[in-house]
């Protein structure tokens, strides 16, 4: 086991780490699926509800994250091995798991923007959008399986590539530049849509409050979204923090990333709804919103072949910066544990978790038995999102805010040299609440 030595790999800045990790928290979670549970949950009601829980319990998760990851200069297993030992470590290797299991399905959605993006320009594709077919076009896609692994093997190699290059001139280098160019696209978008004719009920569908809609469903969905969409409960943030200098202050770096996850989510919705009513679509949920309705919305607009593009192209930029977070976290473990090289690590690792991900990019078009019910994909996300993450939620909660505590106040206020007002709040949610609401979120959310 290598220990937390100087020649580990730093980020090169605090503005490159708040990216890199801004990065993998905003990612194909934030786009289709934070929108519509909004729309569907009461608008601007779910808005609020959402907000409030990101920022107390999603700010302390990540703050409690971020703290271990820096302490031991470790990934996700090899932090809790040296902050406490014991059966600790088992919540790092329930990360590891967790990341090759998002990432193998991940990576199959993911490439599929690759394709919409070489679709919006290709002869024909969006007037037959157009003309009602977007449904059938998509089902002829993921059903063809040369097709959809091809886009996912070419989605995988960009993620492994990036993260063979390493922290700073790999992750670093590239989040810093697809971050503002995701935000710039997430503003054009959203210029383009509130100036279409009719886009005001898009508006009023997303946002405007109906607190009738409000139920313990309410609260659970946006628990559910926060946790997965803030890449919280895997050890993610324990990496990247991992790799983040002494000197930085920790608390604004957690309230900064999850501000910047939250303005997406919400300004993705903003670029969405108005488009879809102008031209008389009803709102889809999932996948469907995203590549068979919104095609069909930009098939009607002039130039619609560009707006296309960039949507899928903001989707590519969402997608990749969060699948090398999920590859990090498993690089980091072969790494530091086994001391494998960043580069055997990177290509072993992410060709693993491609072969992972074929049952999941064949079961789609009915390539592959189906799991009690569930497609292969859909039992894979559920059971790492809604089974892996919040039960990895508790346990780094407890950890920071029982078992490692005296350390955990230390880290955040870089020894002391920097008071956190928020300092006693913080370790309640840590100690109490956080767990019990997860733990709430975990019974209810197993329903299969
Ligand atoms: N946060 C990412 C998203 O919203 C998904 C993710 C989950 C990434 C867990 C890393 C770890 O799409």
């Amino acid at each position: 086991m290598s220990e937390n030595g100087a020649d580990r790999e730093q980020w090169g800045s605090r503005f490159g780490f708040i990216m890199a990790a801004a990065g993998s928290a905003i990612g194909l979670g934030n786009i289709w699926r934070f929108p519509y549970l909004a729309g569907m949950n009461g608008g601007g009601a779910f808005v609020v509800i959402y907000l409030l829980l990101v920022l107390s319990i999603g700010v302390a998760v990540m703050l409690a994250e971020m703290a271990i990851g820096r302490s031991a200069g470790l990934n996700a297993v090899g932090a809790f091995k040296k902050l406490k030992g014991g059966a600790w470590p088992l919540v790092g290797w329930m990360g590891v798991i967790a990341g090759f299991l998002i990432l193998s399905f991940y990576g199959v959605v993911a490439g599929w923007t690759i394709a919409y993006m070489i679709k919006s320009f290709t002869p024909g594709f969006l007037e037959a959008a157009a003309a009602g077919k977007a449904g059938d076009l998509f089902g002829a896609f993921v059903s063809n399986p040369g097709q959809v692994v091809a886009y996912q093997a070419l989605f995988m190699f960009a993620t492994i590539w990036i993260v063979y290059r390493g922290i700073g001139g790999g992750i670093e280098k590239y989040c810093k530049l697809m971050m503002p160019a995701l935000f710039i696209i997430l503003l054009i978008l959203i210029a383009r849509a509130v100036t279409l004719d009719g886009a005001g009920k898009g508006l009023e569908f997303y946002l405007k409050p109906d607190f009738s809609k409000v139920t313990g469903g309410t609260v659970l969905a946006a628990l559910g979204q926060g946790f997965f969409s803030l890449s919280l409960g895997m050890g993610c943030m324990i990496t990247y923090g991992s790799y983040l200098s002494k000197k930085e202050v920790l608390p604004s770096a957690a309230i900064t990333v999850v501000s910047l996850d939250t303005s997406a989510a919400f300004l993705s919705g903003l670029a969405i709804f108005p488009a879809v009513f102008a031209f008389g679509m009803e709102p889809a949920s999932g996948p469907g919103l995203t590549f068979i309705t919104l095609p069909s919305v930009f098939a009607k607009m002039p130039m619609g072949a560009v707006f296309s593009f960039l949507f899928f192209l903001l989707l590519f930029f969402a997608a990749i910066t969060s699948s090398i977070s999920l590859l990090e976290v498993c690089v980091a473990y072969f790494k530091d544990e086994l001391g494998w090289s960043r580069a055997k690590a990177s290509w072993v690792l992410g060709l693993v978790i491609f072969v992972l991900g074929v049952p999941s990019a064949l079961s789609l078009g009915g390539h592959f038995p189906k799991i009690a019910g569930k497609d292969f994909l859909d039992a894979v996300d559920f059971f790492s999102s809604n089974v892996l993450l919040p039960l990895g939620g508790i346990f780094i909660s407890l950890f920071a805010g029982w078992v490692w505590l005296d350390s955990a106040r230390k880290e955040v206020t870089n020894q002391g040299s920097h008071s956190f007002a928020l300092e006693v709040a913080w370790i309640w949610v840590c100690r109490v609440v956080a767990p019990l609401a997860i733990a709430w979120i975990f019974v209810k959310g197993l329903k299969w």
